[in-house]
């Protein structure tokens, strides 16, 4: 999964590919058609009172403010607000029990995502939301820091994420596919570089996914690759960073375990090569302004590509 998907990422709340999201844009439409009634009574009845203005009564004048300016809106409005009341309960409920369970929590600027399983064990990677299609998933939100909002558009509506405060979500994906998500609420200077792939597959796929997800990383491979492990390691990479399966256990910043296989590097930021890589290690200031990552840059050129094969390689 690169680049090509990276780009081909909808992120309409009219791309409907969850039931939420299909209520929501019902609601829209509804709003929309709302909205074009009282227009068209209200300049419906302007433009009448002009033309007519010579041959209408003060009374009659009045009884056409009455209706345009109160009756119609009032109506329409009062109509608007019952339906969108309505849908609430079932926008607000709960995924069944047993539901497949996230907990996301809001960094700035990134994403801890932990599935959480019925054994009881979680699975933690980070700015990556994969799902199973048709199934009812309940997602436990909540911020480390500030307050941030968690939004898929193509699936349902956002959430705020508190700190110190757990908010929930249901969703309930209808179609397969690669979706964006991204933050809704102001967080801080890169608040606008905080989003990440949401992939919707097959549920037996999801299942391949989600187990491979639990493995620890693969031994280093190449001896580029084993070079860079030992630069990971010499520069204090695991103090911030676990890698699963080695003695990088850092619970700072995002788990590193399976970061090769990602869609994207930095939170939706990056396309995930080799060259991002290095980018990102040597300067992920330039790449996203105010990051709390400290930069790389003094590493020589060499180090830096070392050190990206490695990380490429945590497939
Ligand atoms: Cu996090 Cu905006």
């Amino acid at each position: 999964m690169t680049a090509e998907l990276l780009e081909h990422r909808p992120q309409s709340t009219l791309d409907i590919a969850g039931n939420a999201a299909d209520v929501i844009a019902d609601l829209f439409y509804w709003m929309v058609a709302g909205g074009a009634v009282i227009w068209l009574a209200v300049v419906g009845l302007s433009l009448y009172g002009y033309r007519e203005r010579s041959l209408l009564s003060p009374r009659a004048a009045r009884r056409l403010v009455i209706v345009g300016g109160v009756i119609v809106p009032l109506v329409v409005l009062t109509g608007l607000l019952a339906y969108g009341l309505r849908l609430m309960p079932d926008l607000l409920a709960r995924a069944p029990e047993g539901s497949l369970t996230v907990h996301v929590t809001g960094h700035q600027y990134w994403w801890r995502v932990r599935y959480l399983l019925s054994s009881g064990e979680s699975i933690e990677l980070a700015n990556e939301l994969h799902l199973p299609v048709g199934a009812p998933v309940e997602l436990l939100l909540d911020s480390a820091d500030v307050i941030h909002s968690f939004w898929i558009p193509a699936l349902g509506g956002k959430m705020d994420m508190i700190p110190g405060h757990r908010t929930r979500l249901r969703l309930e994906p209808q179609r397969t596919g690669v979706f964006r998500g991204t933050c809704a609420e102001y967080c801080g200077e890169a608040h606008a570089w905080m989003s990440f792939p949401v992939v919707i597959h097959e549920a037996p796929e999801f299942q391949r996914w989600l187990a491979l997800e639990g493995t620890p990383a693969a031994a280093a491979a190449t001896p580029l690759a084993r070079e860079g492990a030992q630069s990971f390691a010499t520069h204090g990479c695991g103090a911030c960073h676990s890698v699963r399966g080695t003695e990088a256990r850092g619970t700072i910043g995002p788990d590193l375990t399976h970061v090769g296989r990602r869609i994207s590097l930095g939170a939706g930021r990056l396309a995930n090569e080799l060259d991002a890589f290095t980018r990102w290690v040597a300067h992920p200031d330039r790449v996203k302004p105010s990051v709390h990552m400290p930069a790389f840059a003094m590493l020589p050129a060499d180090e830096l590509l070392r050190l990206s094969a490695y990380l490429e390689h945590l497939q």
